[in-house]
């Protein structure tokens, strides 16, 4: 199940990162998603409409759901209730990644260093978050970092935007990469749907052009 995880975000190639502040917001967010071409989204329990938002996300069944900034174990519990198929972390924290394997989801945790993608790999996994990826070396550290961590994968993000997508989707060992740019707060805030649309069908077309 995992490696079905990950063969769906890397079918992707892009994460929407997105804070919700009203978990009312999160059906026209996923029709905007969906509309755009990009039934994914990674929403973080930076708000506590987190899990109501997931729920609703995950009732539809159209989309790929991640948890993101989930930094407990009991958030783990949270975001699975909620429906979440996958938990992403700023960071490497044991509790978390055994929770997720206990919970049966796949666990994506920050590593941008060696010592953090050993201590990943002694927890069982395969695949980090590359966070934050800009102030980290971007794609050049990543590709650095897969050379003695054959098989290891990454999904880079944090400080992304669309000038810096082929770089990383260039890069063999990136499944995906996340980001906030398709999805501004303040545009959710403000209803402004249509634009998320917009700059997600843009991305959208960055990744997979049309081979028509
Ligand atoms: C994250 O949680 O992964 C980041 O906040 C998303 O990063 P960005 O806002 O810089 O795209």
């Amino acid at each position: 199940p995992d490696d079905d995880r990950l063969a769906a975000l890397e079918r992707a190639r892009l994460v929407p990162v997105v804070v919700l502040d009203d978990a009312a917001d999160a059906g026209p967010l996923a029709d905007a998603l969906v509309a755009g071409g990009l039934p994914v989204a990674e929403v973080t329990f930076r708000t506590p409409a987190a899990a109501d938002a997931i729920r609703a996300m995950a009732d539809r069944g159209d989309l790929l759901l991640g948890a993101g900034t989930v930094l407990t174990p009991a958030q783990v519990d949270q975001a699975v209730a909620a429906g979440a198929g996958y938990v992403v972390s700023p960071g490497l924290s044991r509790a978390v990644v055994e929770r997720c394997a206990e919970r049966g989801v796949l666990a994506l945790p920050g590593a941008v260093t060696a010592t953090e993608v050993q201590a990943a790999l002694e927890l069982g996994l395969t695949a980090v978050k590359f966070f934050p990826a800009g102030t980290s070396g971007g794609a050049r550290a990543i590709a650095a970092l897969a050379a003695p961590f054959a098989g290891v994968r990454f999904v880079p993000t944090g400080g992304i935007g669309p000038a810096d997508l082929a770089d990383y989707l260039g890069t063999d060992a990136v499944v995906a990469v996340g980001g906030s740019w398709m999805v501004p707060r303040d545009r959710i805030r403000s209803g402004d749907f249509e634009t998320v649309r917009r700059l997600t069908a843009e991305a959208v077309a960055m990744v997979r052009p049309d081979p028509g």
